[in-house]
């Protein structure tokens, strides 16, 4: 693609909002309040706002290699902190998808450089759960259940921060395990019985009263 179609698609961008709501981007302009927060995969073809059917201003979106959460990432962590805190946004989404390329490396043995330590998250993912993954014998089963069993360690790398504690107490947020079905364009929620899960091990974690 050239380059400078990009700033033609922008062009016809705004004229298309602009036909469908003339007020679009003085909304804009006056600020944003989205009621979502996603997490989602950098990948390409897992584009937040257009798989949701959202528009500009609705959801606040922050992405990375395979979705991940960990907890000294300043940059997701930054992100949980204002969508909570600042934005006040009551739904949090962690969306993974199938054919994920970062735990498709995660699921190798090369040394992927920097990428490695990144990497290494996922790999714990497989350890937490290494009982029930090494027992599938279809790879791609496999592989599609690491994806799964990672959004649910991530999802729960976010309910582990004090922001997110801190809000469930005072309003009602709630987090939410997706996977993006690339080959069939499908949004599946896992439905992740977070309270079960964490029944046992949530008073390790607990921050504050
Ligand atoms: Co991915």
């Amino acid at each position: 693609m050239n380059i400078e179609q990009i700033f033609e698609n922008n062009k016809q961008w705004i004229a298309k909002q602009l036909k469908t709501d003339a007020t679009f981007f003085d909304k804009l302009g006056k600020g944003q309040s989205p009621e979502f927060l996603y997490i989602g995969c950098s990948d390409s073809r897992v584009s937040a706002e257009e798989l949701m059917g959202l528009q500009a201003g609705e959801v606040f979106v922050h992405r990375n290699i395979a979705n991940m959460v960990p907890n000294t990432d300043l940059n997701s962590m930054s992100v949980i902190n204002y969508a909570v805190m600042h934005l006040k946004v009551n739904h949090i989404v962690v969306c993974g998808h199938y054919g994920c390329g970062g735990v498709k490396a995660a699921m190798q043995q090369s040394d992927l450089g920097i990428l490695n330590p990144w990497l290494r998250n996922i790999r714990d993912v497989y350890r937490i759960h290494r009982k029930e993954l090494d027992a599938i014998t279809d790879e791609d089963a496999k592989y599609r259940r690491l994806v799964e069993l990672n959004v649910q360690e991530q999802c729960m790398n976010v309910i582990k921060t004090a922001e997110v504690q801190k809000a469930n107490t005072e309003r009602n947020l709630k987090v939410y395990g997706w996977i993006f079905d690339i080959h069939t364009g499908e949004l599946i929620d896992l439905k992740i019985d977070f309270d079960a899960i964490l029944k046992d091990i949530m008073a390790i974690y607990k921050i504050g009263n």
